[in-house]
């Protein structure tokens, strides 16, 4: 994938696996969110292709069958946490009734008050905008859910929550996840396989437990260190 003379990722071989939460995580400018954006079809590849099993040639059906939450969410500032939920099934003129038992199935699947639905985007907290944002991509049930780092910007205690509440959403619902994360606890929390990138290429795939006892190259190591490190401050 290039853009002009930029190539955001080199000649890339990837598989990611159906009903498994696959993580990408790699330096900033590493090609991750460029990886989500050909998923799910907003990014056509300058060469190659992208194969979604189950899915046709049709892109607007291809879309609906995934969730997205782009980097920093995403929410429409004008609209209310309801109405940003919504957005989808409503264009989708489903009925009012439907919407609202999804709606609260939502609320209870992400902890998300119901009172607060009435709330703007500004009126409401980092964790739990990251939370709409969340039950947005996941309004019209999809199969695939692609997430954007969507617990960056959080202090660490709502961060860690949110962690265990992702596990136990992606454990109950079964579905294919593809997640994009600066931070290897939470890759090595939530993933069922990393990707490990580097500068528009894939150095490693596999659990943590591969990537660190065969390791493809040092910097697999040192990137893994890098983050330990921080953590034993
Ligand atoms: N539309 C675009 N036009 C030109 N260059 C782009 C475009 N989109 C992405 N790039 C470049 O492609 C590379 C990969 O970008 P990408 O957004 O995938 O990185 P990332 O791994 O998600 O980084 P971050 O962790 O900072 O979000 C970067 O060098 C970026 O500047
Ligand atoms: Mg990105």
């Amino acid at each position: 994938m290039t853009f002009g003379e930029v190539v955001a990722l080199y000649p890339t071989d990837l598989q990611i696996p159906a009903g498994k939460t696959t993580v990408l995580i790699g330096p900033s400018g590493c090609g991750k969110s460029t990886i989500l954006r050909l998923i799910i079809g907003l990014l056509q590849p300058t060469n190659g292709h992208v194969h979604v099993a189950g899915g046709g040639d049709n892109l607007v059906a291809l879309r609906r069958q995934m969730g997205y939450v782009i980097q920093d969410g995403g929410l429409f500032p004008h609209l209310n946490a309801r109405e940003n939920v919504l957005l989808m099934p409503r264009q989708l003129k489903q009925d009012e009734a439907a919407m609202n038992r999804r709606l609260t199935e939502l609320c209870n699947l992400t902890h998300f008050s119901m009172e607060a639905l009435e709330r703007y985007p500004v009126e409401l907290s980092g964790g739990q905008r990251q939370r709409v944002s969340l039950m947005r991509a996941l309004a019209l049930d999809p199969d695939i859910l692609l997430l954007d780092e969507p617990l960056g910007a959080l202090d660490p205690m709502v961060r860690a929550s949110l962690q265990r509440e992702l596990k136990e959403i992606f454990a109950n619902l079964g579905k294919t996840v593809v997640m994009v994360t600066h931070d290897m606890a939470e890759a090595a929390f939530l993933a069922d396989m990393i990707v490990l990138l580097r500068a528009g290429e894939v150095v490693q795939s596999g659990s943590l437990d591969e990537l660190r006892d065969q390791p493809a190259e040092p910097y697999v190591n040192e990137f893994i260190d890098a983050q330990r490190s921080l953590v034993q401050l």
